[in-house]
């Protein structure tokens, strides 16, 4: 038996006809809408929300996790229930999530292997009988060519028969890969010659399409990496392939479709084809990467941590099933361990850090924190576990950077200001609004320096009325049902700031450690990187008040964007870095800290603010 299931989101309404039986959560993420899912679809979460009609009845966790309003309007959590009704389903958190693309162009030398150059050869003559490829190659930096390039050679030599009708015979251009001609065309109608980066993180793909022959950015793309699906994190998705055999080319093909379509998409923005772009640079994280390839990343998952592979790749399209010139290349930046990745090598590539005479620190923030600090001589990194708070993850209120998220609040004892990403009434807290509400909190002295909510008696009286216990937990009220949108009530609870401080003391111990295991001090730090879109979105000053970075270089702080994808456009447009990526990698030391007993120990000092 099936049923008619109505899924809308914004403006976007589609209509399944799906199995008896089948699971909710699953059948929105198949249909590509955006339904969070930071727990994989456990129930624990709370973040799938959706407004069913009608509302089957709710199970004990929807029970625990949403308000008494919510579970009367048929609000329910998507990865509890099946499909047993034709079922209206509207999704409350929608729009455009903010994509750090970082639009501006790189600047590298360009040298990418690849060039296209004019080709003119003269016509044989009876004492000249050259073949034509040998008057081809004579003039060419080349001396082979692809089999597809000789069918184009004997087409041209056919049309142009006779240099007294066509005047511009052997007149031809050529796109030549190192030593081989790869396409021949006529000069006149030279081919689009053309490279793409993409940054393959786990919630989004960002896609740059560049001209090789000009180093030019020709147009910029993002999508919601499609494996989300199957978990907000990285972690969630190497447990769903464990004893799930066909979970390991479930997240390739899924990822591939994902990179095909986007990459379609980007070239049809400037009127090309996917025929067009011969090189593809590709960065991300050492899972991402294992699942692009279609290998089991489980070892990565569990003690010792080893990937089954770190090196810089080279493969041919056909072998990812990537739709670009099937003679093209694609490249996958080297990996330093199973927890920082290639995301990190383009990073320091965009940002200097590991090849400047100064000692720099290099932040990454995501689910996990990946740090490196170092200069010309040495480098050290290391990876800790942040968890999801600055992606909306396991804070109550939380939510990715969407339309009403609020992204800043300014914290005064006797009120409080925010905003909210597109103006629209507050529906819940992103990473950059949830460092500035408790750094401010803290400085009025509602949060104390341990991290705990004040006694009512010591917060100013307008905190105090805010004020409340929920199940037992101490919270503060900042949106009352008619203050947040759909009627949603928005707090503040003590578990929200423990999150905060586990993330930002592993976040801050790394850093420490790093310091003493390069045995330096903050004085000979010349710069502190943040790169990634979190970091990217919020304040330094914020930052070094809750102790995330050290107060010490606040001064030095720069947020470099999407370093990830600069850096993969730099490897696109510049074959030399391949080296250069190479020694960055082999000269990385990388600290495993989760035995680390000095790293358990900064870490509990941290988390104080
Ligand atoms: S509660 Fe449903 S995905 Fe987490």
């Amino acid at each position: 038996m099936s049923y008619q299931v109505c899924i809308i989101q914004s403006d976007k309404k589609e209509t399944h006809q799906v199995e008896a039986g089948e699971e909710l959560i699953k059948v929105i993420n198949e249909s590509g809408f955006y339904l969070p899912n930071y727990c994989g679809g456990q129930g624990l979460c709370g973040k799938c929300r959706v407004l069913l009609k009608p509302a089957p009845a709710a199970k004990e966790q929807d029970q625990e996790l949403l308000s008494s309003k919510e579970l009367e309007e048929g609000v329910r959590l998507a990865c509890l229930h099946q499909v047993e009704d034709n079922i209206e389903v509207k999704i409350e958190e929608g729009g455009d999530i903010n994509i750090l693309t970082g639009e501006e162009e790189v600047s590298c030398s360009l040298n990418p292997g690849w060039q296209q150059i004019n080709l003119d050869i003269n016509e044989p003559e009876l004492n000249d009988q050259r073949s034509y490829l040998t008057r081809i190659l004579a003039n060419a930096p080349a001396n082979d060519i692809e089999y597809k390039a000789l069918d184009q050679l004997e087409n041209l030599v056919a049309q142009n028969k006779n240099s007294s009708q066509n005047k511009e015979w052997g007149s031809f251009a050529g796109i030549i890969n190192e030593d081989r001609i790869v396409k021949l065309t006529s000069a006149t109608k030279p081919a689009k010659l053309l490279g793409a980066a993409v940054d393959i993180g786990t919630t989004t793909l960002v896609f740059y399409l560049l001209d090789l022959e000009t180093g030019r950015q020709l147009a910029v793309d993002s999508a919601y990496n499609p494996q989300k699906k199957f978990g907000a994190d990285v972690i969630t998705r190497v447990q769903y392939t464990q004893g799930n055999p066909e979970g390991i080319e479930e997240l390739q093909e899924v990822l591939v479709a994902g990179l095909n379509e986007g990459l379609a998409a980007t070239a049809a923005s400037i009127g090309a084809e996917v025929e067009d772009i011969y090189r593809l640079s590709l960065a991300g994280n050492t899972i991402m990467l294992h699942t692009l390839l279609g290998k089991n990343a489980e070892k990565i998952a569990r003690s010792p941590f080893v990937p089954l592979f770190s090196e810089q790749l080279t493969f041919r399209p056909q072998d990812l099933a990537i739709s670009m010139n099937n003679l093209g290349e694609i490249e996958l930046l080297p990996s330093i361990s199973g927890y920082v990745g290639a995301d990190i090598i383009a990073d320091m590539l965009a940002t200097g850090v590991g090849s400047a005479s100064e000692y720099q620190i290099l932040i990454d923030i995501g689910t996990n924190g990946e740090i490196a600090l170092g200069n010309e001589k040495e480098l050290h990194a290391c990876s800790v576990a942040a968890g999801p708070s600055f992606e909306g993850g396991n804070i109550s209120a939380g939510m990715a950077a969407l339309p009403g998220a609020v992204d800043s609040f300014t914290i005064a004892e006797d009120d409080f200001e925010f905003s909210t990403i597109k103006g629209e009434k507050p529906r819940g807290i992103c990473g950059s609004g949830l460092l500035d509400l408790i750094g401010g909190l803290l400085e009025v002295g509602v949060i104390t320096d341990s991290g705990a909510l004040a006694k009512p008696a010591d917060m100013p009286s307008y905190w105090q009325d805010k004020y409340l216990e929920l199940d037992e937990v101490k919270a503060l009220e900042l949106f009352s049902s008619e203050e947040g949108q759909g009627g949603r009530e928005i707090y503040l609870t003590q578990k929200d700031i423990r999150q905060l401080q586990l993330a930002k003391g592993s976040i801050r111990a790394g850093v420490e450690i790093l310091l003493d295991e390069a045995e330096i001090s903050y004085d000979e730090v010349g710069k502190v990187y943040l790169v990634g879109g979190f970091a990217n979105y919020l304040d330094p000053e914020m930052a070094a008040k809750i102790g995330m970075v050290p107060g010490e270089v606040s001064d030095r702080i720069k947020q470099a964007g999407n370093g990830a994808g600069a850096g993969a456009r730099m490897m696109l447009l510049n074959k030399a870095l391949t080296e250069k990526a190479k020694s960055l990698q082999e000269k990385t030391s990388y600290l495993e800290l989760s035995s680390n007993i000095k790293f358990q120990e900064e870490f509990t000092k941290q988390m104080s603010f």
